[in-house]
């Protein structure tokens, strides 16, 4: 039996953090030897909310690097830009001709993020998860690893897929393969340096709240030893009162790659004096490979062109079979 296949992406807006890698490219790294990996850059989800055009192609191909420089390896996995594949906007529109509009209004992500926008809401955000959904279903991947905030999105891609398999195939004969969510646990989510109630976020107006993954060494220590702690004495895990607390040792954890019992042996009696260098001095330990490998990447310009070029063909050539499926099951004559 050949292996299951894996989809996911990232939209490429903003620098990529340490939530991103613990959260989802960590995972995947993971995950690529063990199943069919397709990765990519949303960046046509990267302009639903305003966007600046003389950073959109550049960011696209940081995301890119920073793949491969957290050890992606694109001699198994396929990365590409969405852009690059017209099937994920042609489906997408044909998604939406049977998208109930409702569905949409009622998503949780569409209504925060417009309340947000405030008078300048285009009618890309609204259409967002059913570009979602064309990019999962183009590719009839068996999971879709993700973190819960796209729980929801997934759930609308299997009822989009539901609904068109209904209306257009029949029982035996399904357009469209049903996708199965791979959601992370809670766990493996990095909270804010400023706020440990909140997710460490690219759209967090201020940077000291999270920790770029290309972050120089000195700017990481400066982030630590401004982030916000607390004043009660000794360090724990599980005090729910202490968020703050909670993150900075389950990242000291994570990226020492200690178990929890250990790093509660070493720390309990500490104070955020002694535990906060020790702390910078991990996180930048743990990131200096990274950009090693990232900067090696970006100094070659054509290594990363191509290995964006070898991931377009190889998932257009999936990607266009399913849209022909999709046509065909709506009626649409073949050009010739
Ligand atoms: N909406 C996802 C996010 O913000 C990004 C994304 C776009 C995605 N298309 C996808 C994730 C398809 C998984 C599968 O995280």
């Amino acid at each position: 039996m050949g292996k299951q296949r894996v989809l996911s992406g990232i939209q490429p807006t903003g620098d990529l953090h340490l939530g991103n890698y613990l959260g989802a490219i960590r995972n995947w790294v993971e995950m690529q030897q063990d199943y069919e990996a397709f990765l990519f850059m949303a960046d046509l989800h990267a302009i639903t909310v305003p966007h600046d055009p003389s950073t959109l192609a550049a960011s696209t191909y940081n995301v890119a690097a920073t793949y491969l420089a957290c050890g992606i390896d694109p001699a198994i996995a396929c990365i590409f830009v969405q852009s690059h594949i017209p099937a994920h906007s042609e489906l997408a529109w044909l998604l939406n001709c049977i998208t109930p509009l409702n569905w949409l209004q009622d998503m949780v992500q569409f209504k925060e993020k417009a309340i947000k926008q405030g008078e300048n809401v285009g009618a890309g955000l609204l259409n967002y998860p059913v570009l979602q959904a064309a990019d999962i279903l183009l590719y009839e991947p068996d999971k879709v690893p993700v973190g819960e905030d796209q729980k929801q999105h997934l759930e609308l891609t299997r009822d989009i897929a539901a609904r068109l398999n209904y209306q257009f195939g029949s029982d035996d004969h399904p357009v469209l393969k049903m996708p199965e969510p791979m959601i992370r646990a809670e766990g493996a989510r990095v909270m804010s340096l400023t706020d440990g109630t909140k997710k460490m976020s690219k759209s967090d107006p201020s940077d000291l709240s999270r920790i770029n993954l290309l972050d120089p060494p000195e700017e990481i220590q400066r982030k630590v030893k401004r982030c916000k702690t607390d004043s009660v004495r000794g360090l724990t895990f599980d005090d729910p009162d202490r968020p703050e607390c909670t993150n900075l040792l389950t990242l000291y954890m994570i990226l020492s790659n200690q178990t929890k019992a250990a790093v509660t042996a070493e720390c309990t009696d500490m104070g955020w004096g002694q535990f906060k260098p020790l702390l910078a001095d991990t996180v930048v330990a743990a990131l200096q490979p990274i950009q090693e490998k990232y900067h090696a990447i970006t100094s070659d310009a054509g290594y990363l062109e191509s290995v964006l070029h070898q991931g377009k063909e190889r998932a257009e050539a999936i990607a266009n079979v399913t849209l022909a499926k999709v046509k065909a099951a709506l009626g649409y004559s073949q050009p010739l």
